[in-house]
C-alpha cells in the first residue's frame, strides 16, 4: 500500500514494522538482512548483517565483538543501519548509538541458534584471516568433541543493540520518489 505521508505513524518504529512485515509479507527473500556502516580508526566499512528484532525501540544484531565492526564500535559507538526490500521498494536507513545488549539477552539468543552455527561462532575469530578452510573445521570438530552437550557462549561474541536518533523512510513510486524524515527528540 503506498503511504501517505500525512497518514504516516506518528511513531516511526511502527511504520519500519509495517513496511518489514510488508517486505517478507511480499516474499522478500531475506527481509531481516540490512547494511551495518561502522567507523573507525581504518575509515568507514560496511556489511551485511541480520536484524533480530526491536528490543525496547533498537534494533539488535548480533557478531563478534573483536570483528572489524566490534572494534570499530568499540573506538565509536555510532553506526548506520540501511534496509532495501526490492520487492516493495521500500529503503529505511537508521542512525544512532549503539551499546552492547546484557549477557543473559546474549546467551538466550547464542542458545537459540543451531549447534554448527554456536560452535562455528566459538571457532571462529571474526574478520581476522584464518590459515585454511580445513584448520578452521578442524577447531569446530574439536570444540564439537570438548563440548558434548552445551556450547559455551563465547566471551567475544553477543549482540549490540542500535538507538535511532534518526530514521528516513523512502518509498520508489511510479510517479516520484518521495521521503519522510524523523529526528527523535
Ligand atoms: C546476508 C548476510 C547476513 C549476515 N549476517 C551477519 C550477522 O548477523 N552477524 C555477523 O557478524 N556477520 C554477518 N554476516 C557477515 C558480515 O557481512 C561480515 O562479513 C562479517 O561479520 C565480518 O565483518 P567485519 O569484518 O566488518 O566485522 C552476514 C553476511 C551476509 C551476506
Amino acid at each position: 500500500m503506498p503511504l501517505d505521508e500525512s497518514r504516516a505513524p506518528d511513531d516511526p518504529l511502527r511504520l519500519f514494522q509495517r513496511w518489514y512485515r510488508e517486505a517478507a509479507k511480499a516474499g522478500a527473500p531475506q527481509p531481516e538482512a540490512m547494511t551495518l556502516a561502522t567507523s573507525g580508526a581504518a575509515g568507514p566499512s560496511a556489511r551485511m548483517v541480520l536484524f533480530k528484532g526491536l528490543e525496547g525501540g533498537d534494533f539488535v544484531f548480533y557478531t563478534n565483538y573483536e570483528s572489524r565492526k566490534g572494534r570499530d564500535l568499540a573506538t565509536t559507538n555510532r553506526a548506520a543501519l540501511v534496509f532495501y526490500w526490492s520487492v516493495t521498494r521500500h529503503q529505511v536507513r537508521v542512525s544512532g548509538t549503539v551499546r552492547k545488549v546484557s549477557r543473559a539477552a546474549s546467551l538466550a539468543y547464542f542458545h537459540s541458534r543451531p549447534r554448527g552455527a554456536q560452535l562455528s561462532a566459538l571457532a571462529s575469530r571474526q574478520s581476522r584471516v584464518v590459515a585454511s578452510r580445513s584448520v578452521l573445521e578442524g577447531t569446530v570438530a574439536d570444540l564439537d568433541r570438548r563440548y558434548p552437550d552445551e556450547v559455551p557462549l563465547p566471551a567475544d561474541w553477543g549482540g549490540y543493540a542500535l538507538r535511532p536518533r534518526w530514521i528516513e523512510f523512502w518509498e520508489n513510486r511510479a510517479d516520484g520518489a518521495w521521503r519522510v524524515e524523523r529526528l527523535s527528540p
